[in-house]
């Protein structure tokens, strides 16, 4: 470990303009340097480096921090390898401090996992290339056009049909087993140590820097289950790794774009035809952390994913996490029933080219399945149309796109832009005279209705009261109880405007802070108003929309087979909301 004090030296001895000027080239600009980032593709300077407080930021995709974590970022390199690195710029000896016992056997550990996941990988890698056991993987992977250079990009490997092949080379290998079992891929069982993975074609998982992680391995026939992936350890963990980001980085950075693809084959089949800014999530839907990741590299993202149910939903919940962290999301579709390896097997890498310049915007993508699954030909599909658009719509950061999308939607419904937006500001129950015909949409219970219980707690002190009596969670829906929560803790008796302008502040979720700012400006409607009579009037919504669910409950319990889990489950909920309801 390396003293806290050498750290503080280094930072003074050395400017942040310096360290970053050996990669970037800097031009002053106010009291900033400015240049072309290096963390993403831009023709245009965003990337600002400051030298008063030695930070630096980039405007186009976020990316910031100080002289070190720009060394980790630039160099992949962990802290301490960063430090050392500036320390030799800066003509600094460090001697390390001695390790606490506990970060001595973490970092002995850390160093163990990688070398047995180094020996597992050619370990699999050997017994894929030779001899008599790897002869039907060798098979297989012909069957599949897979050849040696694409076999070795990837570090290809099998899995022999025994128990414990892997366990006994990692033994031979001097390898103490019980640290290899907590990667999951070996187990103790009374028989003694056997493999995980038997008899299957093994993609090694690696991170960013292209260390081996874990390992995925399918089975080469139609048996199930398709794939096995060595479990969460402390250096897999599934949320956070997107597979082939190691292969993709050069061309992320060139190109500014990535295409996210749900299997393994899937990535090795573009990759394959030299489309190589691929990266494939582990068999999990997409996460905040994988979006996260990506908005680090990336300045756009392409979804490509199955055209069935599945995978449709799997791209309108990852347009929203794309929408969260605003980065530019299109969606990529195939002919109906292709994935990217089928498509490839019978088409050129140009004609897949030109369906992915075809990609459509994820916010479009996901108004038309939203308008093929539910025509807009009632008031009521419209309703329920709009309030699956609105919260969506509401993450857009773009002003030039939102307007854009608020025209179409609206011409696409047949609505009023007044009426759309008076949905979206949760305007609900003023009467709005000059928008008769959309006077039902408005007045349906939705996003409106909470937003307006949220306004009565943060205006009539009464209402308040009522509000906790009646028990926060029998009146707010699961998006708004978290906030109503924070709001009671924050008021504290006092509620003077100027406590009120600044709670936004106190918030830590984003979504916290726009919902809470957003009904801050549009709750006028609640000056003149008896809070008892909207209060009553929002709770009997909230009852009506219980209610409704209860009815979908039962529906569904009547076809079911009572011993199955399903059934279990929804009898229970039944009773929650019946339990609810009976309190409102
Ligand atoms: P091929 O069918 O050989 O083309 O493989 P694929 O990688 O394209 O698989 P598929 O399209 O069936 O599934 C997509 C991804 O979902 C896979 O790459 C895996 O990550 C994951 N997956 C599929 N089946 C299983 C399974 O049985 N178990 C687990 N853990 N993951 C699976
Ligand atoms: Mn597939």
């Amino acid at each position: 470990m390396i003293p806290e004090e050498k750290v503080r030296e280094i930072a003074e001895r050395l400017s942040i303009v310096e360290v970053v000027s050996d990669y970037v080239p800097l031009r002053r600009a106010g009291g900033n340097f400015l240049g072309l980032c290096p963390f993403h593709a831009e023709k245009t300077p965003s990337f600002n480096v400051n030298p008063a407080r030695e930070i630096f930021h980039c405007f186009g995709c976020g990316e910031g921090g100080n002289a070190f974590s720009f060394i980790m970022k630039i160099e992949g390199v962990s802290f301490p390898e960063a430090v050392k690195l500036l320390a030799r710029k800066a003509g600094i000896e460090i001697e390390e401090r001695q390790l606490t016992p506990t970060e001595k056997k973490t970092q002995d550990e850390h160093v163990q996992f990688l070398r047995i996941n180094e020996l597992t990988t050619s370990y699999y890698r050997s017994v894929l290339l030779n001899g008599q056991e790897g002869e039907a993987a060798r098979q297989y992977l012909a069957k599949r056009t897979v050849d040696t250079d694409i076999s070795e990009a990837y570090h290809l490997g099998f899995a022999p049909d025994r128990w414990d092949g892997l366990a006994k080379h990692l033994q031979n290998n001097g390898v103490d087993l019980n640290i290899a079992a907590k990667l999951g891929i070996i187990r103790k069982s009374d028989s003694g140590w056997h493999d995980l993975l038997r008899n299957r074609l093994i993609f090694p998982i690696r991170d960013a820097r292209g260390q081996v992680i874990a390992f995925a391995g399918r089975v080469l026939d139609g048996s199930l289950p398709k794939y096995i992936n060595s479990p969460e350890s402390p250096l897999y963990h599934k949320s956070s790794v997107l597979f082939g980001l190691n292969m993709a980085l050069p061309s992320i950075r060139t190109g500014g774009s990535v295409i996210i693809v749900e299997g393994y084959f899937d990535h090795l089949a573009l990759y394959r035809a030299g489309v190589e800014n691929v990266v494939a999530t582990c068999g999990t839907a997409l996460t905040s952390t994988h979006a996260g990741q990506i908005k680090r590299h990336a300045e756009r993202v392409y979804t490509l994913f199955d055209s069935d149910n599945a995978g449709k939903k799997a791209t309108i919940r990852s347009m929203e996490l794309f929408l969260e962290q605003r980065i530019p999301a299109y969606v990529i579709s195939l002919p109906p029933g292709d994935d990217p390896d089928s498509f490839l097997g019978t088409h050129s890498a140009a004609e897949f080219v030109a369906i992915r310049d075809k990609a459509r915007p994820a916010f479009e993508y996901f108004v038309r399945s939203l308008l093929a699954e539910t025509p807009p030909d009632s008031v009521d599909n419209k309703v329920r149309i709009i309030d699956d658009i609105v919260p969506r719509f509401r993450k857009i950061a773009d002003s030039v796109e939102r307007d854009l999308y608020e025209k179409e939607i609206c011409r696409l419904l047949g609505i009023t832009v007044h009426s759309f937006r008076k949905r979206m500001q949760g305007g609900g129950f003023a009467h709005n005279k000059d928008a008769a015909t959309s006077q039902s949409i408005i007045l349906q219970p939705g996003d409106n209705v909470q937003d307006t219980l949220l306004a009565l707690l943060l205006n009539y002190p009464d209402a308040r009261a009522e509000i906790v009596r009646n028990g926060l969670d029998n009146i707010f829906s699961d998006d708004y109880l978290e906030l109503a929560g924070l709001i009671l803790d924050r008021l504290d008796g006092s509620e003077d405007s100027r406590t009120l302008s600044h709670m936004a502040e106190t918030f830590a979720k984003p979504e916290h802070k726009i919902l809470f700012s957003r009904i801050m400006v549009s709750d006028g409607y609640l000056d003149d108003i008896e809070w008892r009579d909207v209060l009553n009037q929002c709770t009997r919504s909230n009852e009506r929309k219980q209610l409704g669910s209860i009815k979908e409950i039962a529906a569904r319990l009547a076809v079911l087979d009572t011993n199955c889990d399903e059934y279990t489950l929804l009898l229970k909920q039944a009773d929650t909301l019946r339990t609810r309801k009976s309190k409102l």
